[in-house]
């Protein structure tokens, strides 16, 4: 949450600031500012705005209005204090010498502000971040790495931040402590930036800051210290991928061209890891003796990442007959968890920042369990600090609501679960041959879906304007509704809930009246008898009924169900692969006739860094 960025160099600062947090946007979007020094003023020019970037831009004519060579942006999603003007960031010291952008929380604010007030220091906002730009001014006497290395010393919670004082123009400050930061290396300039795609327009080559570790910026270079303050090289990475990859590329919104990216991010996911008709998984650090050993397999994850995860129990726990627990990362941290040295803990999450995941993983680590993360952004935190690391290569997910990332998730654990039951002898040769093969042909079948576009769309035009939905399904369609439910709630605001179809006679089927839309998931072909029974159960209580089959059952779903979307027939395993992409069709066309912001959803954040 929050997006942060940070130049230094020759050019006009304003328009790199403005540009670098569109592309941040997606962290949070409730107000935004820049803080940049002006030669002329000699002193820091702040501006800020209440509601989306957009509005800064227009106040700045896009940068123009403002002077300078070196600032600092912020895109904010709101903790402490209401979005407003005074709370956006920068936040600046009384003085006016120093500010601050922080993406965080400073869990010791309190305190610090009853200090720094007692010692007749006035606060203009209600956010914790203006105690880091006090505290820093008032400790400053001429040396500003000294004066934030007190601050460090003071401050509890998590932080990425970029500092800029008035008195030393020539230099920014960038510092990390479990929030996501990296340097960007240009020629004369030098940047900061919550994540790559912020400057991978100005340069490619980053370093992905370690957390207590504090980086001084220069128009000439960047010196890294770590948390002694004592100076440190730093490796700098090459960023592979190009700038149309974070960009709508003609497309209207985000989330549509990634869900019609999807194809070419499974090939690109699953394609080179299977060779000759096995599965191959690059650099993997886990021995088959580990995998034997495993006593049991605990997934950890948030949002749509832990919905992965619900598929993955089904898929995993069938493919290598060892017990699967999954867990919310935010259940996790907290619960005692029985984990030991022979737990693997598989923690998934696209962006590999999200805060309760980290914390999870990292409570596991300290019991004892070998961690295995699925991760999308390349260097991101989780995927640092696993042991190992298998990456989906889906590219940059810009949309809040996932898709992309969702379906190469689950490819990526799909293989790891065939992997494992390879090595664990708990799967026949026959029906490992046939998902491989299968797996293959999942980027086609999808594009077979997404060439039946518009008749998702016709069908979101019948339904758009239900105010509650249920979805339902058994075993792997239970999963995929809790997915296809949290899609459409989400971007679409309509109260969406998702239910195991047995568990609807304990209680659901009584919100079940005239005219209450049920999504009904029968694709699993084992149990498509029950999901017709549930279909008719919830039909003659009044429901529409929109149904997902195969197409080998549409047929039959059709006499029953009001109208049904169809995917491919594959591998039961597979299922929830292509099922997930009508459904996020569906949630999108809904949202796009219920005129909702579909890449920025109220309330939301693409990258959760609180708790
Ligand atoms: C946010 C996003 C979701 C995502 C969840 C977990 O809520 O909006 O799309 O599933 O975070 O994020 P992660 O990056 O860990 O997968």
């Amino acid at each position: 949450m929050c997006g942060i960025v940070g130049y230094i160099g020759k050019e006009q600062v304003a328009p790199i600031l403005l540009d670098g947090l569109a592309r941040l946007e997606y962290r949070g979007y409730d107000s935004a500012g820049v803080a940049v020094y002006s030669q002329k003023k000699q002193a820091l020019c702040v501006h800020k705005a209440k509601g989306r970037l957009q509005v800064l831009s227009d106040m700045l004519r896009g940068g123009a209005a403002v002077d300078g060579t070196v600032g600092i942006g912020h895109t904010r999603w709101a903790t402490h204090g209401a979005p407003s003007d005074v709370n956006s960031h920068p936040q600046v010291s009384q003085s006016g010498r120093i500010a601050v952008v922080h993406n965080g929380i400073i869990e010791n604010y309190a305190e610090l502000k009853s200090f720094l007030m007692s010692k007749g220091v006035e606060f203009t906002s209600q956010t914790d971040t203006e105690v880091v730009a006090q505290l820093i001014d008032y400790f400053y006497q001429g040396d500003l790495l000294e004066a934030v290395g007190r601050v460090l010393h003071r401050i509890q919670g998590a932080y990425a931040l970029g500092i800029l004082c008035a008195d030393a123009p020539d230099q920014l400050i960038a510092v990390r402590k479990d929030s996501p930061l990296i340097l960007g290396y240009g020629e004369g300039c030098n940047f900061l930036a919550s994540d790559v795609t912020a400057i991978i327009k100005y340069t490619r080559d980053v370093v992905y800051m370690e957390d207590g570790e504090l980086a001084v910026l220069t128009r000439e270079g960047i010196q890294c210290y770590n948390h002694l303050m004592q100076p440190i090289e730093k490796e700098i990475s090459h960023v592979d991928w190009e700038i149309d990859a974070a960009e709508k590329g003609g497309y209207e919104h985000f989330m549509f061209k990634e869900i019609m990216e999807q194809p070419e991010a499974m090939r690109r996911c699953i394609f080179p890891r299977i060779r000759d008709g096995e599965v191959y998984l690059e650099d993997f650090g886990l021995d088959e003796s580990y995998i034997r050993s495993m006593s049991k397999i605990y997934i950890v994850a948030c949002g749509s990442s832990y919905h992965v995860g619900m598929v993955g129990k089904y898929n995993l726990e069938r493919l290598t007959r060892k017990n699967v627990e999954v867990s919310l990362a935010s259940e996790f941290r907290y619960m005692d968890p029985i984990v030991d040295d022979h737990t693997l803990v598989i923690v998934i999450s696209q962006s590999g920042e999200t805060l309760d995941t980290m914390a999870a993983l990292r409570e596991a680590k300290r019991l004892g369990a070998r961690i295995l993360s699925i991760v999308n952004v390349v260097g991101s935190s989780i995927a640092r600090e696993s042991d190992v690391v298998l990456y989906t290569w889906a590219g940059p997910e810009i949309a809040v609501a996932t898709t992309k990332a969702y379906s190469t998730q689950m490819a990526v654990l799909d293989l790891l679960g065939l992997w494992f039951a390879r090595v664990l002898g708990t799967v026949e040769e026959k029906e490992y041959r046939s998902v491989l093969e299968e797996m293959l042909l999942l980027p086609g079948k999808m594009e077979t879906i997404l060439a039946n576009k518009d008749n998702i769309q016709y069908l979101a035009s019948q339904y758009f304007n239900h105010d509650s939905v249920f979805f339902i399904g058994r075993n792997v369609d239970y999963a995929l509704g809790l997915e296809g439910s949290l899609k459409l709630k989400e971007i679409s605001y309509i109260h969406s809930e998702a239910y195991a179809s047995g568990e609807l006679k304990h209680g659901t089927i009584s919100l079940i009246e005239d005219g209450t839309l049920v999504v009904a998931l029968g694709t699993y072909s084992k149990l498509f008898e029950k999901a017709m029974s549930n279909v008719v159960e919830v039909k003659s209580r009044g429901a529409d009924v929109l149904a997902l089959a195969t197409e080998s059952h549409a047929e039959e779903m059709g006499k029953t169900a009001d109208a049904v979307m169809t995917i491919p027939d594959t591998h039961d395993l597979l299922l929830p692969s292509l099922g997930v992409v009508p459904l996020q069709l569906f949630a999108y066309y809904v949202a796009l006739m219920r005129g909702c912001d579909i890449d920025k959803p109220r309330n939301l954040a693409k990258s959760v860094t609180v708790e």
